[in-house]
């Protein structure tokens, strides 16, 4: 199969990350006789820095025109700590989100039995967790009118959603919801918004399409408080865009580190992959990020090329890793391995370089390579 890829390395450890999923994609179109062409694209504070534009034309253009595009992450503190900055990292991702039409992001949320005890939860309730968030992705008070007052002292954001925006989605995460175990939860607010409302009547009225799918409804304060108490209940959780970007980060803490998270960020074009984590800046350079929320990313790709057998070899590559222990500092910051090794062993996994008595002793800090 011939891929063309559009990668956004992007901002702080965006490069890093991104890299380790480029070896992992090479070594699976070699195992597997596909060919993967790269295009590098900017977008974000690099490419602020570099065009003055946080989205310039030519990433547009590149990406409507691309299979798939591979991004790392945006966001750089210089513009975090300045509310008067009028060009920001973030507004590139968000147009280009709109300009592709990417109206669902998909965030599964797993546990892994050798991270349990990393997370802040019980390991009782966190066991087998399996769900997965459909958060909207371009519409609702991220994209609604916004303005501050001539004095600076009165602000709004308008958050509006049309009945095909939400239908679109509603369709999606039914869909999805019948290939697991069934279950669609929406979470909103119904009982102060209206737009929450109608999300209520539109998933109401679809749900009569889907009646092997059972329906339930949780509030957003609810869901935030069931996600720690007990997020075994959830299968599909089918969310706005604001509140899915809250629970997601929230959710993260269920796996135990917010660095293994991927998502697919899909519309009727071109689809889009990237780990949820932020630029994550303090990191930035230091080979000590987790590229596994890229790297899964990558097989969320491969997914939505319809190469399933190569996304799931990546998967049973990143478990490998984390079943021996070959874990990054956010997971172990006393015997920890650099995103760069990390890169290596997943990528040596997929091109079955991995002797069976692998030698933990011998995968030296930063020379994976040598076993
Ligand atoms: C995410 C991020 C973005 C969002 C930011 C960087 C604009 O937090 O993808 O979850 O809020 O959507
Ligand atoms: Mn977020």
């Amino acid at each position: 199969m011939n891929k063309n890829i559009v990668v956004i390395e992007g901002d702080g450890i965006g490069p890093e990350v991104t890299r380790q999923s480029i070896k992992v994609l090479n070594a699976i179109a070699e195992q597997f006789g596909h060919e993967f062409d790269y295009r590098y694209c900017l977008m974000g504070a690099d490419a602020i820095d570099k065009t003055g534009n946080p989205l310039p034309d030519e990433t547009i253009e590149a990406a409507l025109n691309s299979d798939a595009i591979l991004f790392g992450a945006i966001g750089h503190p210089k513009y975090d700590n300045d509310p008067t900055a009028k060009v920001r990292p973030e507004q590139g991702l968000l147009k280009l989100r709109k300009s592709l039409q990417l109206f669902a992001n998909i965030r599964p949320i797993n546990s892994y039995p050798s991270l349990h005890h990393l997370s802040p939860l019980k390991t009782k309730n966190i066991e087998d967790v399996d769900f997965i968030i459909y958060r909207e992705l371009t519409g609702g008070i991220y994209f609604g009118k916004k303005e501050t007052n001539a004095e600076g002292t009165i602000a709004f954001d308008d958050c509006i959603y049309s009945k095909e925006e939400i239908e679109r989605i509603a369709h999606l995460a039914f869909k999805q919801a019948q290939q697991r175990r069934k279950k669609l939860t929406l979470v909103d607010k119904a009982n102060v918004l209206e737009t929450s409302r109608l999300w209520r009547k539109i998933v109401k009225e679809i749900a009569t399409q889907y009646a092997d799918v059972t329906l339930d409804f949780l509030f957003v304060d609810n869901a935030a408080m069931q996600i720690i108490l007990n997020p075994k209940q959830f299968d599909v959780v089918l969310t706005e865009n604001m509140f899915g970007d809250i629970i997601s980060d929230e959710a993260s803490v269920i796996s135990g580190s917010l660095g293994l998270l991927p998502s697919a960020s899909i519309g009727s074009g071109s689809a889009l992959f990237e780990p949820i984590h932020g630029s994550y800046p303090q990191a930035a350079g230091k080979d000590i990020a987790n590229p596994i929320g890229s790297i899964l990313s990558a097989a969320m790709l491969l997914d939505h090329f319809g190469l399933h057998k190569e996304a799931q070899l990546i998967r049973t590559a990143v478990m490998w890793t984390l079943d021996n222990g070959f874990v990054t500092k956010d997971i172990d910051p006393v015997n920890f391995y650099f995103t760069s090794t990390i890169g290596e062993l997943i990528s040596d996994f997929v091109s079955n370089k991995i002797p069976v008595d692998v030698n933990k002793e011998n995968i030296e800090l930063r020379k994976s390579t040598i076993i």
